[in-house]
């Protein structure tokens, strides 16, 4: 199943990877910061179409459009492209998420870097992989690592506690970084590259599939409150080695 799934995520970063002219294909959709480019809408429906073949059982929420989260059968949870406004630009760094979830859990994540060809994946319980190598989260605590962090452009009412955090964040930690793609942030911190990722307000799109992998991968993943995500809303989210992540609570 988890092979399938990857086959037609592949096939569907060929299509990101065709892209030219993105900007004249934009449209605004809510807020001075968020758009929709013709590719995002020709991922969704190229995974929707092609998934929906291969697991015809299965629904399908997206971000761009056909969203129901109200049963609890086996569901997708798709990111057509993490990271549009870096793939607008051409600024190379975006992502497919896709997630399959049963009852509320994600029981396999799927995070595809074209730009890279890197495949982060998981199956629940079966742990995490990067391009089909076992992977794992850093020892590294946050005051000698790296940290990620989204700037919640869609929500400008979080841009002061963002920075605020960020500020504390920056003084405790080695540096920071901010790639763009909130999914590739997850996994950036699933395979031990840096130590801890936060956002406020991500969709269950932008995190499903990479929940699961950082999980997998030995991390944890919870709301700045620290309880279990939900993927039928947005979260305030922190993803982390557990050394970093017991560093970051006290940072909030
Ligand atoms: C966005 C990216 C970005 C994060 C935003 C997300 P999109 O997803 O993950 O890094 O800061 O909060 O909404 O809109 O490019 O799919
Ligand atoms: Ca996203
Ligand atoms: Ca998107």
């Amino acid at each position: 199943m988890l092979n399938k799934i990857i086959e037609i995520v592949k096939e569907a970063g060929k299509i990101i990877l065709s892209a030219h002219n993105q900007e004249s294909t934009i449209t605004a959709k809510e807020g001075k910061k968020n758009f929709v480019t013709k590719y995002d809408v020709a991922v969704q429906d190229f995974l929707f179409k092609e998934l929906g073949k291969a697991f015809p059982e299965a629904e399908f929420v997206g971000e761009e459009g056909e969203n129901d989260f109200k049963s609890n059968a086996l569901r997708f949870i798709i990111d057509p492209i993490d990271g549009t406004t870096n793939f607008m630009q051409d600024y190379r760094c975006s992502c497919i998420s896709v997630a399959l979830c049963k009852e509320n859990n994600v029981i396999m994540g799927i995070v595809y870097n074209p730009y890279t060809k890197e495949i982060f994946s998981a199956e629940q319980g079966k742990g995490a992989y990067l391009n089909g190598e076992k992977m794992q989260v850093s020892e590294r605590p946050l005051s000698d690592g790296l940290a990620l962090f989204g700037t919640s452009p869609y929500h400008p009412e979080n841009t002061d506690e963002t920075f605020a955090l960020l500020r504390k964040v920056f003084d405790f930690s080695r540096d920071i970084r901010r790639s763009g793609s909130a999914a590739y942030d997850i996994c950036m911190v699933a395979c031990g590259r840096c130590e801890v990722f936060f956002e406020k307000d991500l969709q269950p799109w932008d995190i499903a599939a990479g929940t699961l992998i950082l999980k997998e991968a030995g991390g944890i993943a919870s709301n700045y409150e620290g309880n279990e995500i939900n993927f039928s809303s947005p979260n305030d989210v922190v993803f982390a080695n557990p050394e970093a992540y017991k560093e970051f609570l006290t940072l909030l």
